[in-house]
């Protein structure tokens, strides 16, 4: 019962605090996400909230993502997941600049709106906006009955749980594989061959034991988390798939440690960041074995010998970084779920060397229902 569900979520777990707690539920939300919604007969998924038939699906031109602070990370993910595998344009905005921009409304595009908690006033207002010009909106929601969820035509349920530490981790986890969903769906709908579709459902299953795989690695991320803690600021770095992870791993790391971090698409260090790099800025570089591989081995080359320090976060060990912290491969595009959860850690266990309130960060609410 909901009574139960909630009590249990509640309880800390032996946990010292509510981030550490939900950081390690994540294979089983991961679980709960998946469970029911894969269709193996056609290689795709079901996800019953959607409202969109068949049709309808085929009839979109654009996607349009809109959230904020982690949401926008999980949605910038997601839009990335909905262009290679069912090749319609998408990208994600923060929800916030959205709403005051009098942005064109198209009667084509697929407007998604992502959340936590389903309450946040800035992509509750886009959304009103949208429904008053006539556009469609699904939600991507967690908080089942939310007022987002409510207004949205339609959505996919994240299914992340009770989540009351005010940083989020699993949600964002979870929201990153409910894109990975309907990203395969409209797929599947397209022109995403069965093949792929398989690929892709085989890497979804895979998820939560490499989860627990990452998740095993604490004690080595907690080394390397007392060691940046004395850093005044710190660079994440990515490229394509990886720069949203670093923007998430960046928010992540301000929010419970109060470092400054900035994240960069590894492709613009030349264009400017370069500048800063100097022994006591340190780098966490997003590494994944993919068709980037290279270019981004020749950043951490560039770093190196501007004497900056790098962490990388990679599948396979960095011989120009200092440390690396390896993550388990999964398929290409979905590579991105997995690859920001060490750093969910490294930010914790900063946070925690550093005596900060971890669940509850200075300034910060869990969700922002004012303007
Ligand atoms: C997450 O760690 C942040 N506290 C914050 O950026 C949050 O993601 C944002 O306010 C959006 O909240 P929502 O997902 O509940 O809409």
């Amino acid at each position: 019962t909901t009574v139960e569900w909630e009590a249990a979520s509640y309880d800390m777990g032996g946990h010292d605090t509510y981030m550490h707690k939900e950081i390690h539920e994540q294979a089983d939300a991961v679980d709960r996400v998946l469970r029911g919604r894969i269709d193996d007969r056609f290689s795709t998924v079901h996800l019953g909230g959607l409202n969109l038939d068949a049709r309808e699906a085929r009839q979109i031109r654009r996607v349009k993502i809109l959230g904020c602070g982690t949401s926008y990370h999980a949605g910038m993910i997601g839009a990335q997941m909905i262009e290679e595998l069912a090749r319609i344009p998408a990208d994600a905005e923060p929800a916030s600049e959205f709403r005051y921009r009098n942005a064109v409304v198209d009667p084509d595009t697929l407007y998604i709106a992502v959340s936590q908690s389903g309450e946040t006033y800035d992509v509750l207002a886009a959304v009103q906006e949208l429904k008053r010009k006539g556009a469609r909106v699904l939600g991507v929601v967690n908080v089942v009955g939310s007022a987002i969820a409510r207004e949205a035509d339609g959505g996919v349920y994240v299914h992340a749980g009770p989540e009351v530490c005010v940083v989020s981790t699993k949600c964002f986890t979870n929201t990153t594989v409910a894109f990975a969903l309907l990203a395969l769906h409209l797929g599947r709908t397209r022109d995403l061959s069965v093949r792929d579709g398989k690929r892709i459902i085989e890497g979804l299953r895979k998820l939560p034991e490499q989860i627990n795989e990452i998740l095993k690695q604490e004690e080595e991320i907690k080394e390397l988390a007392e060691a940046y803690a004395e850093a005044r600021s710190m660079l994440f770095i990515g490229r394509v798939r990886g720069y949203p992870v670093a923007r998430e791993a960046s928010l992540k790391l301000k929010e419970v440690s109060y470092i400054h971090a900035e994240a960069y698409p590894a492709s613009e260090l030349k264009h400017g960041p370069l500048a800063l790099i100097e022994p006591a800025l340190p780098t966490v570089a997003i590494v994944p074995d993919d068709d980037l591989l290279e270019k981004n081995r020749a950043a951490l080359e560039e770093i190196k010998a501007r004497s900056g320090k790098i962490l990388a976060v990679a599948h396979q060990h960095q011989e120009k970084a200092d440390q690396t912290v390896i993550v388990p491969k999964n398929e290409d595009e979905l590579d991105p779920i997995l690859m920001g959860i060490p750093l969910q850690l490294l930010a914790y266990h900063t946070a925690k060397a550093l005596g900060r309130d971890i669940d509850k960060p200075r300034n910060l609410a869990k969700s922002v229902t004012v303007e």
